[in-house]
């Protein structure tokens, strides 16, 4: 699959952005639609996701996502969290993890966030995956640990061309995606995500618990081992896992 990189200098989000033109006919499936900076920058839970003018990567894509069946959406965010996991695995000699629901985790701080969302629009069913990769920005403002390749490489890198290459290799799982060979990202998802060898801690409501993550289905339920032996299931919002 290869992508148009479309510009712009501000935007309020790359995933409105994508979501509205899809609605007006403006945008056109797979384009990728990247921005310099964004006024309303959206993460995950309603939260706002904030970048630096020019430093990171801030972009989104939308593609008919209905040859999936609504259940098996999730499929989708392990194929973009592992081609990103690759990527940063091509640049950097360190560990990736992969934080269900849509996290990436370099050293235990976050370098990568992902938002999909679903957006119906005459009966076809997209999916806009938006992503915000940490680049050269150097010092963050959040309630959590953050890293971005230039802390993690000690040297600045070219936009443009880190969005080329992440390109390549989100094309390469969704081409995997779209033949079907969902086993193997699957692997490559389950190897890579934080809680399926040690026990995590897990926070539901205000109760934290020890867990191990025994299966993610595509619907997005994870099932956790607790200590005792017991299983869980539980849907993505309804628990968190602390790292
Ligand atoms: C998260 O970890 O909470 C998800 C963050 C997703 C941020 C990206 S930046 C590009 C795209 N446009 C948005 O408004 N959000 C996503």
């Amino acid at each position: 699959m290869t992508q148009k990189v479309i510009k712009f200098e501000s935007l309020d989000s790359t995933n409105n952005y994508v979501a509205k033109g899809l609605e007006t006919g403006q945008y056109k499936a797979n384009d990728v639609i990247l921005a310099g900076f964004q006024t309303e920058g959206r993460g995950q839970r309603g939260n706002i996701w904030q970048s630096e003018f020019d430093k990171n990567l801030t972009f989104s894509f939308g593609f008919r996502s209905d040859f999936l069946n609504l259940d098996d959406q999730f499929i989708i965010s392990k194929a973009i969290s592992v081609a990103i996991a690759k990527y940063l695995e091509n640049k950097i000699d360190k560990q990736v993890i992969l934080k269900w629901p849509n996290d990436v985790l370099i050293r235990n701080q976050k370098i990568c966030g992902i938002l999909l969302e679903t957006k119906l629009v005459e009966r076809k069913r997209y999916m806009v995956v938006g992503i915000g990769l940490n680049l050269n920005q150097t010092s963050f403002n959040t309630d959590y640990a953050v890293t971005s390749m230039c802390l993690e490489l000690g040297k600045a890198l070219d936009v443009d061309s880190e969005l080329s290459d992440l390109l390549n290799c989100i094309g390469t799982e969704i081409d995997l995606l779209k033949t079907g060979e969902i086993v193997k990202i699957e692997e490559s998802y389950l190897s890579r995500l934080l809680g399926t060898n040690n026990y995590v801690l897990l926070k539901r409501n205000d109760v934290i618990f020890k867990g191990k993550i025994v299966d993610v289905k595509n619907n997005s339920e994870i099932t956790v081992k607790k200590l005792d032996g017991s299983l869980n299931t539980f849907r993505a919002g309804d628990v968190r896992i602390s790292y």
